[in-house]
């Protein structure tokens, strides 16, 4: 299931034909990132969305990035800090709770969600989505939709050897 907007704002679509290439598009986005911001990150398993965080966070200053999927959230000290979650795992949003998330939405960060389509109930409404199409040795067709005006610009210009018109 994908981001279920009817009329995505600020679209941008990129291709990737590397993990790192994915990286870079995450790390174009990270700089226009703020605290308070919600990333929810759609796409299969091995889609990228790990890969795609990685970017982001390395951006920010941190290294070591791993797929938080057996510990639901990770913490990065980055400024201002990113809690990486993956609800792969969850049931449903009442787990999610369970574990404390409302600890981490109340402090100033940047969340980035992957499988957000498993705790739908905990999104906000206003949030910028990542929808990643492919898997295996296949390009990856990546989307960021709700982009503000400044920042579809500047992830336009920083990405843009892998925009597809
Ligand atoms: N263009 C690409 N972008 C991202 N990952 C890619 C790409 N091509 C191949 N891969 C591989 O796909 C896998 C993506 O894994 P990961 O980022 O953990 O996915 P997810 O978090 O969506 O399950 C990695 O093994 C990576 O090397
Ligand atoms: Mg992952």
């Amino acid at each position: 299931m994908n981001e279920p907007t009817s009329e995505p704002i600020n679209e941008l679509r990129f291709m990737s034909d590397s993990e790192g290439a994915t990286e870079s598009i995450g790390a174009a986005l990270a700089a226009s990132l703020n605290a308070w911001d919600f990333v929810a990150l759609y796409g299969g398993l091995g889609a990228g969305k790990t890969a795609f965080c990685r970017g982001i966070v390395s951006a920010l200053g941190s290294g070591d990035c791993a797929s938080p999927t057996f510990t639901i959230v990770r913490e990065y000290p980055t400024n201002p800090p990113v809690f990486h979650f993956d609800a792969y795992r969850l049931s449903g949003e009442a787990e999610l709770y369970d574990m404390g998330c409302e600890e981490y939405f109340s402090r100033p960060g940047i969340v980035l969600m992957e499988w957000p389509e498993r705790v739908q109930g905990v999104l906000p409404d206003s949030r910028i989505a990542v929808e990643i199409d492919g898997s295996g040795e296949q390009p990856r067709s990546i989307r960021i939709l709700n982009l503000s005006n400044s920042a579809y610009a500047a992830i336009k210009e920083a990405a843009r050897e892998y925009i597809v018109d």
